[in-house]
């Protein structure tokens, strides 16, 4: 997913540009470029690969000024290189735009402009909004770029500037994140709130079709008719120290840590006197009541996230609930109504198809609950009602504390309707109560055991290497799971190939002799989920036919098991004891740190991993 960066104000703009920028990484990018306002000229530098090439390149050339936009590229029209980089620029280059997303009439717009004698230099669609602002330019940024708009189709997020209005920085957005930074005698635009931390925790979310035109010391915001748009900056509760690593050598790894605090500071929001309460929420108590049947809707690991939630919703709500992947959802004319409620989860709350999803529902007439990470989110402000994790920002491509705070989530949300529609008795309710608020005490202790000295996962995945290369990299993984731990099979076996590229698969254990035992043999590895529950003896079971065909097993069980010692597992990992229906908070830690360690042993970029972006805002 693409950065866009913009500032105007009177600090140098190639400094604020590349901080932004790089504060932006996270997203995933093959190419990185500015262009700035320099005297009576633009001035531009772009490169391929990663920002520090640009870098290197500025600090032997500075581009003097001090209203400037900058990008980083993840590839969709053009193969990543210089020309295809943003900014682009028009004919004459007296204008730069830089742009996130994808115009899906670029071909036929290309097309016109070339017959009108329009140059193009790059196979990028976002070209073609640098050659229509020119065609459109009469003196006015601002009417150039919204004439521009109206032939536009698809999305984007854009910053232009032209080298004619040097106090002017002129930004919108259909379908694409764009928010506006508010700083005193300067003002920014960007992608996400990270890039302009460093100035100010003052930022506008732009919703679609908005057209902002920033001078040092105004913000002007219009719809797409021209009218004109008042709103009120949001304060950014977390400061940018969150979102750097503090010590760790990944992302990831320290998202992993941050787990068991995030877990606590969640309860500790949403609950008072074992009451629960979701503040921001829109939907009414009555509404809730009322619902007939649940839909969730998710993509990736929030996919896993509320699959983990079905089974919690009909075990203690007693209502039907189903899940789908937002991609599918969309285009199968799905059964909901003013009956279902839609959940929608997602991290970023920019998932294109999440997105499309939350339309298509709402269209149909349901009810749309978000549960989403990002404030102010696309998702988050167009759901009827929203439920914000609050895990801080997360950085690294691969999810683990926003999974386990949509897990948490998902546990407040079981309790409140269960309580609510009197599903169960306040008996259990308080049971259940209590178990969970011990939840984020054992994750802690879960995560001394692996704290990143060396450790026994560490080992694991050394073996692992050693097997792998031995077996002329031939080696796979299986995740086996039963029940409300499924859904961890699979957010295991994602969390693995993501970083590592390491071909996983997660399974329902019952499903092996319907064919995947066959793959048995002593490959591939085989992650068996077997913590104490109303299944252990099933999983038990799937152990000894694998163990029987020479497999290798890696055991997840409760702490003082002794039974699954007997089952000559290969390598035994231990979790806290935790009645069964949170087990997935548990079990799901030693599955990240797994997967964390072998993509290390394999020496891969963790935290960007190769053709990944942190919210995949296009089809
Ligand atoms: C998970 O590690 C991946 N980063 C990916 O599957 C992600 O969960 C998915 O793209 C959904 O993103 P969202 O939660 O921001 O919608």
């Amino acid at each position: 997913m693409c950065g866009i960066v913009g500032y105007i104000g009177n600090k140098e703009a190639q400094d604020v540009l590349l901080k932004g920028l790089s504060r932006l990484e996270y997203r995933g990018y093959d190419s990185a470029g500015v262009a700035i306002v320099r005297g009576t000229k633009i001035e531009f530098d772009k490169k391929q690969g990663k920002l520090k090439t640009l870098i290197s390149d500025l600090k032997d050339a500075p581009i003097k000024g001090t209203l400037g936009i900058g990008h980083t590229r993840w590839a969709t029209h053009g193969i990543p290189n210089e020309v295809n980089a943003h900014p682009h620029l028009d004919c004459k280059k007296r204008l730069a735009v830089v742009h996130n997303g994808i115009i899906e009439n670029y071909q036929e717009l290309k097309k016109s402009l070339k017959r009108e004698g329009h140059k193009f230099l790059s196979e990028t669609d976002t070209e073609v909004i640098a050659h229509l602002i020119e065609k459109f330019y009469k003196g006015d940024l601002e009417a150039a770029v919204f004439k521009t708009l109206k032939l536009l189709k698809g999305t984007y997020a854009i910053a232009v500037v032209h080298k004619n209005e040097p106090d002017k920085l002129v930004g919108a957005r259909a379908d694409s994140p764009l928010i506006i930074g508010v700083g005193k005698g300067e003002n920014f635009l960007a992608s996400d709130a990270p890039a302009v931390l460093d100035y100010t925790k003052e930022v506008i979310f732009m919703d679609n079709h908005e057209v902002v035109t920033l001078t040092r010391d105004g913000v002007s915001i219009k719809d797409f008719h021209g009218r004109k748009v008042h709103k009120k900056p949001s304060k950014i509760k977390w400061d940018i120290s969150q979102a750097e690593k503090a010590g760790y050598k990944h992302f990831m790894l320290k998202e992993i840590f941050e787990q068991g605090d995030i877990l606590s500071k969640i309860i500790d929001e949403r609950v008072a006197n074992d009451r629960i309460s979701f503040g921001e929420l829109k939907i009414s108590e009555r509404a809730f009541k009322g619902f007939k049947n649940i839909a969730i809707v998710a993509c990736g690991t929030a996919y896993h996230a509320g699959l983990t939630g079905k089974y919690m919703l009909e075990e203690l709500v007693r209502i039907p609930s189903w899940i789908d992947t937002s991609s599918e959802f969309r285009y199968r004319d799905p059964m909901v109504d003013k009956d279902t409620l839609v959940i929608i989860v997602s991290q970023s709350g920019e998932t294109a198809d999440s997105l499309a999803a939350l339309r298509e529902a709402r269209a149909k007439g349901a009810t749309v609950l978000g549960i989403c990470n990002v404030l102010g989110s696309t998702i988050s402000r167009e759901a009827d009602g929203v439920i914000y994790t609050h895990a801080g920002p997360e950085i690294a491509v691969a999810s683990t504390k926003a999974y386990t705070a949509q897990l948490a989530i998902f546990y407040l949300l079981t309790l409140y309707l269960a309580k609510l529609r009197k599903t169960i008795s306040d008996k259990r309710y308080d049971y259940f109560m209590s178990e969970f608020k011990r939840v984020p005490g054992l994750v802690n202790d879960l995560l001394s055991e692996y704290k990143p000295e060396y450790n026994a996962l560490e080992a694991y995945a050394e073996g692992f290497k050693r097997y792998y290369h031995q077996k002329h990299n031939k080696s796979t993984f299986l995740y086996l799971a039963r029940n409300i731990n499924y859904p961890n099979a699979l957010e295991g076996a994602l969390k693995l190939k993501e970083i590592s590229y390491i071909s996983a698969e997660g399974y329902p254990a019952g499903e092996m002799k319907h064919g995947p035992i066959a793959l048995i043999d002593e490959n591939p590895w085989v992650v068996c989920i077997a913590v104490q529950s109303k299944t252990y003896d099933k999983m038990l079971s799937n152990i000894q036919e694998i163990k029987a065909r020479g497999g290798i097993v890696i055991g997840i069980a409760t702490e003082g098991d002794r039974e699954i010692m007997h089952q000559n597992i290969n390598y035994l990992i231990e979790v806290p004891k935790v009645d069964e229906l949170f087990s997935p908070l548990l079990v799901v830690i030693p599955l990240q740190l797994l997967a964390y360690y072998v993509a290390r042993e394999f020496g891969y970029d963790i935290d960007q991993p190769r053709n990944l972006a942190k919210s995949v805002t296009v089809e």
